[in-house]
């Protein structure tokens, strides 16, 4: 046992062998405390601070603690600037200077070609479900969506709104549990656009390639709020990306649009002015009051990724996690099942029922006593669901595997 903990706690820091290095001194270790009693797998903590928890959250979630870390070291006076973050003024230096590196972090991580703008927005990716069709489509215009879960499903209603919308394939018969062959899909000839939801943040159903549209002047577009920066990926292939940064990238309140420009000044006439991609390009996303202070800790994280190895090494990293944690699901025979057919399951957000659901609810108060957290499913869904994004550690994937055996040992 001495040595699998090595591992959970070795495994768990990053190196730091690029230029990125500085700003993160170092990742904390995870500290094992010594409790005879329990399986020494489950005695595992999460930092330095014995009261932090494995945060399974589906969003907002658990956020790197080099990052929060480095945030609370310059919570009260920003570098020289004598102030706090949340005090200055946005259109100052020091905050140009902090939204201008997040900007470029982002474009290195995700590798944003030039022709592609980068928005840090407000009203959460809910609010790009209608500025999408109102930017880009005329009410005439048709659209195409593939609903592969809860949040394709509220994308296509809101964009009813304001074009013509199509949903060309739904998983809801099937429990949103698949993703369809590109071949199966009968495209509208003439669609603006084919929208996909990347990850499925309640199912935990995951694209592992992207469809292409079929008509030449359209683009596709991604929801892309539960596995943005996750892993690579060819921004070239949409038109607009847009997710929420609660999740992945930082706190609530940062909606994140990338955007190829020529698709930029098109809006519909009566699109709001916090609607309009133009305004928010043509002012570098400080029109009004950005959400700035969270503009700030995204740009931490996009350093802390960047320090990773970029998002190649953080992909690594996630399909480890997520294959323990799948593993030991399909190992149960049957006391735990995950739904979503293997092919398609997501690396982020790990949906799983009991066999005996009676035993659910015992299932998370356990995990609570032990420093899990969040791990109910979504109302809409139910079971459990663990979230399990980039800041998760390898060390809580692991405790979390070695708990679900634990209890299984007892209840099954
Ligand atoms: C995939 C996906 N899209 C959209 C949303 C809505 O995001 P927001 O609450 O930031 O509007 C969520 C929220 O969880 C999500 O997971």
């Amino acid at each position: 046992m001495a040595a699998t903990i090595m591992s959970m706690t070795g495994s768990t820091t990053p190196l730091f062998s690029n230029p990125h290095k500085s700003l993160f001194s170092t990742h904390l270790p995870h500290r094992i405390s010594a409790q005879p009693t329990r399986p020494n797998s489950l005695s595992i903590t999460c930092s330095s601070n014995p009261d932090r928890v494995f945060n399974f959250a589906a969003g907002p979630a658990t956020l790197p603690e080099a990052v929060l870390k480095k945030a609370q070291s310059e919570l009260f006076i920003y570098k020289d600037s004598g102030m706090s973050v949340m005090e200055m003024s946005h259109r100052g230096k020091e905050f140009t200077h902090i939204i201008q590196k997040a900007e470029n972090n982002l474009r290195e991580l995700l590798s944003v070609p030039e022709n592609y703008s980068v928005l840090f927005l407000q009203g959460g990716a809910t609010t790009q479900f209608s500025a999408i069709p109102l930017n880009i489509c005329t009410p005439q215009d048709s659209v195409d969506y593939i609903v592969t879960g809860s949040w394709g499903d509220k994308a296509a209603k809101e964009a009813q709104k304001y074009c013509n919308v199509n949903v060309i394939w739904s998983g809801k018969s099937e429990k949103y549990t698949k993703i369809p062959g590109f071949g199966e899909l009968k495209q509208n000839a003439g669609a603006k656009y084919l929208h996909i939801c990347a990850n499925e943040t309640i199912h935990g159903v995951e694209f592992k390639d992207y469809p292409e549209i079929e008509n030449k002047d359209g683009v596709v577009v991604a929801d892309m709020s539960s596995n943005f920066c996750s892993k690579k990926v060819d921004v070239s292939k949409f038109g607009i990306i847009y997710a929420g940064a609660q999740k992945n990238v930082g706190p609530s309140g940062v909606t994140i649009v990338i955007i190829r420009k020529d698709l930029i000044g098109k809006a519909q006439g009566m699109t709001p002015v916090m609607l309009d991609y133009k305004i928010h390009d043509d002012n570098n996303s400080l029109y009004n009051t950005p959400p700035c202070y969270g503009i700030y800790t995204c740009g931490l994280v996009f350093e802390d990724l960047l320090a990773q190895g970029g998002l190649g090494e953080v992909e690594k990293k996630n399909v480890k996690k997520a294959g323990i944690l799948y593993d030991a699901i399909d190992g149960s025979k049957g006391f735990y099942r995950c739904p979503v057919e293997k092919s398609v399951r997501s690396l982020m957000n790990v949906p799983f029922t009991l066999e005996k659901s009676e035993l659910e609810a015992e299932f998370i108060k356990e995990a609570a006593k032990e420093k899990m957290v969040q791990l109910k499913g979504h109302r809409s869904v139910g079971g459990m669901r663990a979230s399990i994004y980039n800041a998760m550690p390898l060390a809580g994937v692991e405790k979390l595997v070695a708990f679900m055996k634990d209890f299984q040992a007892r209840h099954g």
